[in-house]
């Protein structure tokens, strides 16, 4: 039995496409929400229909597509907390009030619901993984389709290369996975069923993956459909 609903909103803005999540524990109806990107009155309007309490906000990485409304957020509800891997935070500087910093394998409670946090660099320094009973919240880690670019400021593709060893051995196969951005793909597949698709979880060679990831004429980076 779930303790908790998930609630996914695609959101558009400034040329990208988001997606943001609500993760209600079914009990207390307190709510986290992941990566507050865009769409300020879509995101709140849906809120106030839910009729549930925002505590605090889960940010996967740093980037400004995940976490432009942050600061509306805070002065919305009081006393609400930010969660961001202490990594990021040091390496990217972000810093704010009401910041409650992760480590590797920190969990957080909301209700009766368990959050843990993986901590999975690649896409960024310090990205980190949000993992429920049966639900991954993967920022721009991993998508459906594939994996995020490793190449911006603290990208690593050997680091993003461990970090999916990383999930396949953490993460249950019946896990579903809700990304960032989607390139097609639904949110909420499976695990065993990203990881039949999804070709950077089958090379198994780090020099294959390293080449691979960061090969040339990669065109559609930025083609969210
Ligand atoms: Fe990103």
């Amino acid at each position: 039995m779930l303790t908790y609903d998930t609630y996914q909103l695609k959101v558009q803005e400034f040329g990208f496409i988001n997606n943001i999540y609500l993760i209600v524990d079914k009990t207390t109806k307190e709510t986290f929400i992941v990566d507050p990107s865009w769409n300020y009155s879509a995101v709140f309007n849906f809120i106030d229909k839910l009729d549930v309490k925002i505590n605090g906000v889960l940010l996967t990485h740093s980037h400004i597509d995940h976490v432009y409304m942050v600061d509306r957020l805070i002065k919305k509800f009081e006393n609400i907390k930010v969660y961001m891997s202490d990594i990021e935070c040091r390496y990217y500087k972000y810093s704010m009030n009401n910041l409650k910093r992760l480590q590797d394998g920190d969990i957080i409670k909301l209700g009766e619901t368990d959050v843990t946090c993986i901590l999975t660099p690649g896409h960024t320094k310090g990205s980190m993984c949000y993992l429920l009973q049966e639900s991954l919240f993967t920022g721009d880690t991993i998508f459906s389709e594939g994996c995020g670019m490793c190449t911006s400021l603290g990208g690593d593709a050997r680091d993003m290369y461990y970090s999916i060893q990383k999930i396949k051995q953490i993460v249950g196969p019946n896990v579903r996975i809700y990304a960032g951005h989607s390139y097609g793909g639904q949110q909420g597949e499976t695990l065993m069923e990203v990881s039949k698709s999804n070709i950077y979880f089958q090379i198994d060679d780090i020099a294959r993956f390293v080449a691979f990831r960061n090969r040339e004429g990669q065109s559609k980076l930025y083609k969210f459909t």
